[in-house]
């Protein structure tokens, strides 16, 4: 910790180190897993395991049918350039299955949270005999968490649920005491590529977080289709984050002289600097409107709705 001026900075270098010895301490002979989402939180998680425990630590990126357009196939590129092997577990049957017919946005992140630690990542933890459980989690999850705001799909301990008993496994969150800059500081530390380092957060929940309603494979292939366009023009804006929302209610409009009721999608885009506060992004008018051009172009989708709306009150996700 370095104290000038009243200046405080953290030493990031240091904080690697002691956290991959730190690793290499708890987990001793055995062996652990981890699950790779792409995002800054588990890229930076996966390196340092990589480090600490090289070929004892099982990475796995579980395609749940609820990512971006060819979101799992460049993860598991990006870090196999890296020298790092991450499998990818197809279980976007699992996922889907157990998001039929809900509705209600908890119970939609729980259905989430049960598949993925209770099936598809506890199937895999039990079959590869590892003890111990490398995950994401950062100080901003873990306090809004314990305020009530959210329940975070990542954050069973906190909660007080014994992930041993519950699940079988010990969770290791070296990252708990971060928020997004610290983490980002890390990954720079760490030299991962701008492509990790600079990407926006997307939730643990992905698309599902995205969707208000029912999640079914043709909705998603609307909001990813929607937030393929945002991320390919919002690109430069050098913002927080941004997205596209697909809303529950149907909407009137006219398309080819005939009346239609149409989907509608949000485009959300904010500044902020850790997610606990934000206010919306002042884009050139020029811009949102080839954003609705051509999500309206989307099959099934006739309006297009940039949110304004700061967080409080509002979350960044909708769900
Ligand atoms: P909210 O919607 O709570 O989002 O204002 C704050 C930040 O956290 C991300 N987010 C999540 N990240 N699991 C995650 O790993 C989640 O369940 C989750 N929900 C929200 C969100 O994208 C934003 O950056």
């Amino acid at each position: 910790m370095d104290r000038r001026e009243g200046v405080v900075s953290i030493d990031y270098a240091g904080f690697v180190q002691e956290q991959i010895a730190e690793l290499r301490r708890v987990v001793g002979d055995a062996t652990a897993i981890n699950a790779l989402s792409g995002g800054v939180d588990s890229s930076v998680v996966t390196v340092l395991g990589h480090r600490a425990l090289g070929r004892r630590l099982r990475t796995v990126f579980v395609d749940n049918g609820l990512m971006r357009e060819g979101e799992p196939r460049q993860v598991v590129e990006t870090f196999a350039g890296l020298g790092i092997p991450v499998e990818l577990i197809d279980a976007r049957e699992e996922f889907l299955s157990a998001l039929r017919g809900l509705t209600d946005p908890e119970q939609k992140r729980q259905a989430i949270t049960d598949a993925f630690y209770a099936r598809v990542f506890g199937r895999l933890v039990r079959e590869s005999g590892a003890k111990f459980l490398l995950h994401g989690t950062i100080l901003t999850d873990i306090e809004e968490t314990v305020a009530g705001i959210k329940r975070q799909h990542n954050i069973l301990a906190q909660l007080g649920i014994d992930p041993q008993s519950a699940y079988g496994y010990t969770v290791l969150e070296p990252l708990k005491t971060l928020r997004k800059d610290g983490v980002r500081a890390v990954a720079g530390v760490l030299g991962l590529p701008p492509a990790v380092t600079r990407r926006i957060p997307f939730p643990g929940p992905a698309l599902a977080a995205r969707i208000v309603g029912e999640v079914t494979p043709q909705r998603l292939a609307v909001v990813r289709a929607a937030t393929a366009i945002v991320e390919e023009e919002l690109a430069g804006t050098g913002a927080f984050q941004y997205l596209a929302v697909l809303l529950g209610d149907l909407a009137t409009g006219i398309r080819n002289d005939r009346r239609e009721f149409g989907q509608i999608v949000v485009v959300r885009c904010i500044e902020s600097v850790d997610a606990r506060t934000a206010s919306a992004t002042r884009i050139p008018w020029e811009t949102l409107e080839r954003i609705c051009s051509r999500i309206v172009a989307i099959p099934g989708v006739n309006r297009c709705l940039y949110d304004l709306t700061p967080k409080p009150p509002a979350t960044v996700e909708y769900v």
